[in-house]
């Protein structure tokens, strides 16, 4: 596949988590039907969209891990493991929605500035 084509997926991908972790956080408390279990639906199969697409990306535009896409990855690991530490309360609920957040805005700035 080409680059551009990994690049919409990539993106399309970080839309479904970012509404499915929305969804999640503010249904955290709720029965997992209906709304709740197509918001954990939508952040679980946009996390593995976003991630074929970014080793994609990675194999056509880059050469090796820089530390800047280990980061990446690892801030990855934090959006997904979000909606379950915000159920089980070992994270709150107003932390979870900060840390999304930040999160998100981190990985895209580390693209764009690839500071390391
Ligand atoms: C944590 C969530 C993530 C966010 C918010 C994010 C965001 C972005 C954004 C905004 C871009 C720029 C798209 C463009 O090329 O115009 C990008 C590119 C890229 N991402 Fe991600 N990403 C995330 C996770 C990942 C993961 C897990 C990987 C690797 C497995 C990855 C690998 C890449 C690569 C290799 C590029 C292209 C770099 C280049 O153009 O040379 N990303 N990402």
């Amino acid at each position: 596949m080409d680059p551009q084509t990994y690049r919409l997926l990539h993106i399309v991908g970080l839309f479904a988590v970012f509404l499915g972790l929305g969804g999640s956080l503010a249904l955290a408390d709720a029965s997992k039907s209906g709304g709740r279990a197509i918001a954990l639906a939508l952040h679980g199969l946009g996390l593995i969209v976003v991630l074929v697409a970014g080793f994609g990306l990675q194999a056509k535009l880059l050469d090796g891990f820089p530390m800047w896409l280990i980061t990446k990855i690892a801030l990855w690991l934090v959006i997904g493991a979000l909606p379950f530490l915000v159920r089980k309360r070992y994270v709150p609920a107003m932390i979870g929605w900060i840390v999304a957040l930040a999160a998100g805005a981190m990985a895209a700035w580390l693209v764009l500035e690839r500071p390391f």
